[in-house]
């Protein structure tokens, strides 16, 4: 059961008749930061009795005259201007405690009207090494994927790859001019990604070469600029000085990007072998961008290539996936939609909606300045394109009345145009959602890359996770001593790995989900595999410690679960813990309707250190009375299941021992 709802709707009921509108002031129901004004308080009587003009003490009086709450908490009390306070009965804790305990789902709801969700998350452009950057997608969009299923909505997950893009026309260009065919044989992702790479940095480097002037001339004119104003300027003139602000930044900005571009020629003439394929191939962007236009028409070699590129790149990507265990219910491409673009393009001309602009067909949306590009002028469909007929096809052929992308917050802007346009063009009721997100940034707080320059690749960032976590779950078994002192480790080796692996995987997938998706995040080992604080580490550590009570009392946990002996709550500590476990299924909630991973694990924070209190207040195993020492365990055995699942719906494990 969901109280917090629960409450909530009891207040829309009462509150109903004393305003038109009641839901908005129903959802100030809150749980209380302190304990001392109960466990929820309601502060809607103060904005009512404003709107209203009447006294809001009165106001709450009246509220809890016409509540009908008496089964779930203790008689509402009216504090200060017209708080009301909520107490839950500790009868109806009990009951549900008791009930939760026994269940299966651990007392959480199955929603009452399921959603058909289509959930696109990872979509890795392939034959491009993954790197950290898909992290994010991958594992918030399988924390979502996990929780929305487990609360019963109708969820497809769809890796949507770009299999079509630009990347291949370079891959096809590189192949073509510098395969290494024996490369290419033992290892064809690899070599197709250091072709892709190649052509890449070649192709940056002549347009580096071209640009820097033109950069190099409009810095020196804003350096002169600035100088001149600052010179001029009025320094109480508030205007005057925010303008300087504006031209220090830009050329700031100018620096930085002529910084970037000047290494990039470093690193082509450093290394005189590149050099000669640079000065060899001057037109090598170009010429890429002729091979991708020559796939996309059908050219047979060009087509044939890329028939033997993917599914050599989707095996490499399947690697990650296992390893990260994520899974998804489709991998449908870009190129799958490509006989559905002209008709995408047709329609909404007929539809009016589409008109041409300088030789593009556009959607151009009221109020947005930009348009929607759906047909370049050279004929070639847009990504644009591509996403609306995918819609589309989600619609058709799932049903779909939601659809959730989780997706780098640098496109919100094409998805604020596709949603707009899918609004006018279909005109179906469905839910159009951006989950974006931030950046990954390194020490210095930029876009987080090796020593080297390059992006890092996320399988050597798992290797180093696990092998960091390796040396913490060594040492840390290492360490452990019987009473007079001497050693006790307890893990072979192997059971080392494998709780390495757990670890390690679980500390970077945690990282990610434990912050605000929107905010970049600074990658940090140390933060990320720490054994105390907001980490998996931890929460893994205190399923381990009550594993390990339960060994220690060799607890037959089975039997535990079936003993007659009901939960009791006497300590503060109990209580306490009780109403936490008891509000997994808001967290959940919350959670699900706001697509926050950090909602989850802030719950599941929350909820170790409601078990360390306990720990510290109420023995387990040397509890002196039966009846106490069983509804102890029972109540960490509870906790444990709480804590699982939970990690289990991020997507991380845990284990018996650590
Ligand atoms: N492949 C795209 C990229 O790497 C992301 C695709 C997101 N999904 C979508 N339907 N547009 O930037």
């Amino acid at each position: 059961m969901n109280i917090l709802h629960e409450l909530q709707s009891r207040f829309a009921a009462a509150l109903a008749d004393l305003t038109d509108n009641p839901e908005p002031f129903a959802a100030m129901v809150r749980p209380s930061q302190d304990g001392k004004f109960g466990d929820f308080q309601a502060n809607c009587a103060m904005p009512m009795a404003k709107q209203n003009g009447v006294n809001p003490r009165e106001l709450a009086l009246k509220i809890c005259e016409r509540l009908n709450v008496s089964d779930l908490v203790e008689p509402p009390e009216v504090a200060g201007p017209g708080f009301i306070n909520l107490q839950l009965k500790d009868d109806f804790l009990l009951a549900e405690v008791q009930r939760s305990f026994s269940d299966e789902r651990l007392g959480v709801a199955r929603v009452n009207t399921p959603k058909d969700i289509v959930l696109d998350f990872s979509s890795p452009n392939v034959a491009k090494p993954m790197h950290v950057g898909h992290l994010r997608s991958s594992v918030i969009g399988d924390a979502l994927q996990r929780t929305l299923k487990f609360l019963g909505h109708r969820v497809i997950s769809d890796n949507h790859t770009g299999d079509w893009g630009t990347q291949f026309g370079m891959i096809i260009y590189g192949y073509k001019n510098f395969v290494d065919s024996a490369a290419y044989e033992k290892d064809p992702v690899a070599e197709l990604a250091r072709l892709y790479r190649l052509v890449n940095s070649l192709s940056e480097y002549h347009s580096a070469v071209s640009g820097l002037p033109g950069l190099e001339e409009r810095l020196k004119a804003a350096k002169s600029e600035l100088l001149f104003n600052e010179g001029n300027a009025d320094p109480a003139d508030k205007k005057a000085k925010k303008a300087l602000k504006k031209q220090r930044s830009e050329v700031q900005s100018l620096e930085s990007k002529i910084e970037g571009q000047r290494a990039k020629i470093a690193s082509v003439e450093s290394d005189p072998e590149l050099k000669a394929l640079a000065d060899a191939h001057p037109g090598i962007a170009r010429s890429a961008r002729d091979e991708t236009a020559r796939l996309h028409a059908g050219d047979p070699e060009n087509l044939r290539l890329w028939k033997e590129f993917v599914p050599e790149c989707v095996e490499s990507l399947n690697r990650v996936y296992e390893r990260l265990d994520v899974h998804f219910d489709k991998t449908l491409g870009e190129s799958a939609y490509q006989p559905l673009l002209s008709d995408v393009v047709a329609d909404l001309k007929a539809k009016g909606l589409a008109k041409e602009s300088d030789g593009a067909i556009c959607v151009f949306i009221p109020g947005n300045a930009a348009p929607f590009i759906v047909q370049k002028a050279d004929g070639a469909f847009t990504y644009a394109t591509t996403d609306l007929a995918t819609v589309q096809f989600r619609v058709r052929e799932f049903d779909a009345n939601s659809m959730l992308y989780v997706v780098d917050a640098r496109q919100s802007e094409h998805f604020k145009l596709l949603f707009e346009t899918v609004r006018l063009w279909l005109g179906v009721e469905v839910e159009l959602v951006h989950v974006s997100f931030g950046t990954v940034m390194g020490d210095d707080r930029k876009p987080f890359k090796t020593r080297s320059g390059d992006t890092v690749g996320l399988e050597s960032l798992l290797d180093e996770a696990v092998s960091k976590a390796r040396e913490i779950v060594a040492s840390n078994d290492d360490s452990k001593t019987d009473e007079d002192g001497r050693p006790t480790p307890e893990l072979d080796e192997s059971t080392r790995d494998e709780i390495s692996q757990i670890v390690g995987i679980g500390g970077i997938k945690y990282a990610d989900l434990h912050h605000n998706r929107e905010s970049d995040y600074v990658f940090d080992w140390d933060k990320m595999l720490a054994k105390t604080g907001d980490t998996a580490t931890y929460m893994q550590y205190a399923y381990a410690r009550i594993q390990g009570i339960f060994r220690r009392g060799e607890v037959d946990v089975e039997a535990l679960r079936q003993h007659d002996t009901p939960i009791l709550i006497e300590e503060p500590a109990e209580r306490s813990l009780v109403l936490k476990l008891l509000r997994f299924e808001e967290a959940l909630d919350a959670m699900a309707s706001e697509y926050r991973p950090n909602i989850l694990t802030q719950y599941l924070f929350e909820l170790a250190g409601e078990l360390t209190t306990f720990y510290d207040r109420c023995p387990v195993l040397k509890a002196e009375e039966e009846r106490v020492r069983t509804s102890r365990l029972k109540l960490i055995d509870f906790a444990g299941r709480v804590i699982r699942q939970g990690l289990d719906l991020l997507g991380i494990q845990v284990c018996d021992r650590m």
